[in-house]
């Protein structure tokens, strides 16, 4: 087969002569980088984003299962987005990283791509650019922190500070207590440990078929970790020599696998906008409405937080995903083809559940089915919205209340925290201009603290509804990602303080109780909030951004578009 990487360092002239120089000027001999499969290592690392610090150690362990099966590393940096430092969100800056990884992998000598990533944007980032570049990569993921342990308990990331935030605003758990805990949920290296967005990510690249078997799961700290990341290195290798590339492995069938596992592990509700902008990359028709279709008799089998008792740790020791897609396996297409070569079934094969208190049996205890990502629509939301069942309190799944309507989350806060806030616990909290093009990027902010004077009684859950989406770690009766957004002239943006609204989970159905008339009445009052001016970056994520219900990548990276060796302009 000829190499990609030929035609720079095995070109004549000055040509290849520039090439070849400087790549032996960091110290490689020529015959190291000349007639064999060269192989990125594309990092997301960096001290600005915690999860993802120690993917360059991990990179050492790639790189030497890439010399192994000898094959050449180059390993580069990539656009590492940190979910606890970025602002306003790094979901805004999820396209630009995706955007970053594609045109790094075109533009460079590489033959095949291993991909870091950890940190709930960097894995969708990644994939979205690899897809774009159709080179064949594979994903390692960091692996979750170890489980946090706070006064002889077990705690979890997100999770536990969204309760302990709220126990401090209820007046049971003192502020000094509270950062007590903070060296006490994040432990150590890697990404959250409950089955927030992160982990649902790293769970669902294996469902798809990009990841190594049985990896997703393994702890940062674990030396299994590196185990698997050498294996990717000698693996990336070996699919160069295949030619196997994600238009191969990311079809139809890859995806709706990843959508049925998402209910089964009981994911995040992000993992529906970065499914949907993975699959308009790949080119693969995958609407909003799938993930309720193909959820409908899936049951949630993972018993993890935000929703259940455990962590990523003893998810991984009770078998990991291997296990899950085995109790599930006659839901699933088992000959989508993997990273591996081999298929879904062939893999599974052999796979057992080591802890049925962390992974349900079918057969034992079947847990009601289609209780995951429900999809929702109505006159606030015709494009739709979603609604994580299994987080959600089944008293409020049928619901009749009015709404309490804010335009930005800074007048939410600032109202919610008063001491004196009259509100009555059936009203519905309604959050609007939070969406990818309001806010910009569509923040994790959904999940609307409670007001104080109700969470002093003990109030745990109320109907919130927005535009925005939610951490994966959260938790309540949050209905997320309404489309089109209010910022964008969607319903929402009608919506009035006092309106009677009406969630009915049962019909997927979303209104607000106001007749047509009134709320034409309302759209010719209406106007937008003048966005314009900003300039750089926030200006072209504006200009392009799609609505959540197509996972909120920019409408000019639909599509492959492939890896042809660039022009030379030496
Ligand atoms: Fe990085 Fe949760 S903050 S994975």
């Amino acid at each position: 087969m000829t190499l990609r990487s030929s035609a720079w360092f095995e070109a004549n002239g000055k040509v290849g002569f520039y090439h070849r120089s400087h790549t032996k000027s960091e110290g490689f001999p020529d015959d190291l980088f000349q007639g064999k499969p060269v192989i990125g290592i594309a990092a997301s690392w960096s001290e600005l984003a915690p999860c993802n610090v120690h993917l360059h150690d991990l990179a050492q362990s790639v790189k030497a299962g890439v010399w192994e099966a000898g094959g050449f590393p180059f390993e580069f940096p990539t656009l590492a987005l940190g979910e606890t430092l970025m602002r306003p969100t790094a979901m805004l800056y999820r396209n630009l990283a995706s955007m970053e990884i594609e045109e790094l992998i075109r533009s460079n000598p590489l033959d095949g791509v291993v991909l870091l990533t950890g940190c709930d944007k960097t894995t969708p980032a990644a994939v979205m650019g690899a897809t774009s570049a159709d080179l064949p990569c594979i994903v390692v993921t960091g692996g979750p922190m170890m489980n946090g342990r706070f006064r002889g308990k077990t705690v979890g990331s997100g999770t536990d500070l969204w309760r302990f935030a709220e126990d401090v605003r209820a007046g049971v758990m003192t502020p000094a207590d509270f950062v007590a805990s903070e060296s006490c949920v994040s432990r150590s290296n890697g990404h959250c440990t409950t089955m927030g967005t992160a982990s649902t990510m790293a769970c669902l690249t294996e469902a798809l078929g990009l990841q190594l078997p049985g990896s997703a799961a393994v702890p940062a700290v674990d030396a299994a970790r590196k185990v698997f990341a050498q294996l990717a290195g000698r693996r990336i290798v070996a699919m160069v020599r295949e030619n196997l590339c994600p238009s191969q492995i990311l079809t139809r069938d890859a995806f709706e696998n990843a959508v049925r596992t998402n209910v089964a592990i009981g994911g995040s509700t992000n993992a529906v906008i970065h499914l949907l902008a993975m699959a308009g990359r790949a080119g693969v028709a995958l609407s909003l409405d799938d993930f309720d279709q193909l959820g409908r008799d899936v049951p949630t089998l993972v018993n993890l937080k935000p929703t259940g008792e455990f962590l990523m740790d003893e998810f991984a020791s009770a078998g990991g995903v291997p296990a899950v897609l085995a109790e599930i396996a006659d839901l699933l297409h088992l000959d989508a083809i993997t990273v591996s070569g081999r298929t879904v079934g062939e893999q599974i094969e052999g796979a057992h559940c080591w802890d049925r208190s962390v992974i349900s049996s079918r057969q034992q205890s079947p847990p009601p089915p289609g209780n995951g990502t429900i999809v929702l629509h109505g006159n606030i939301c015709p494009d739709g919205a979603v609604l994580k069942l299994s987080a959600a309190s089944p008293d409020l799944l049928h619901h009749r209340g009015r709404a309490r309507v804010f335009d930005s989350i800074e007048s939410f806060n600032e109202s919610m925290d008063r001491a004196d806030v009259s509100v009555d616990p059936s009203e519905v909290l309604v959050l609007r201009n939070a969406g990818p093009y309001g806010y910009p990027g569509m923040p994790e902010v959904g999940n609307l603290a409670l007001p104080k004077p109700l969470v002093r009684e003990g109030l745990r859950d109320m109907v919130r509804i927005s535009d925005a989406r939610m951490s994966g770690t959260s938790f309540g009766t949050v209905v997320l990602h309404v489309a089109p957004e209010a910022a964008v002239g969607g319903p929402l943006a009608l919506v009035e303080t006092g309106d009677w609204v009406h969630l009915d989970v049962d019909r997927r159905a979303l209104n607000v109780e106001v007749s047509d008339a009134e709320l034409s009445e309302r759209r010719r009052r209406w106007k937008p909030r003048d966005l314009s001016g900003q300039g750089g970056y926030v200006q072209l994520y504006r200009d392009h951004v799609l609505q959540a219900d197509h996972g909120a990548d920019f409408d000019f990276l639909l599509g492959s578009r492939g890896h042809s060796v660039p022009r030379q302009s030496t």
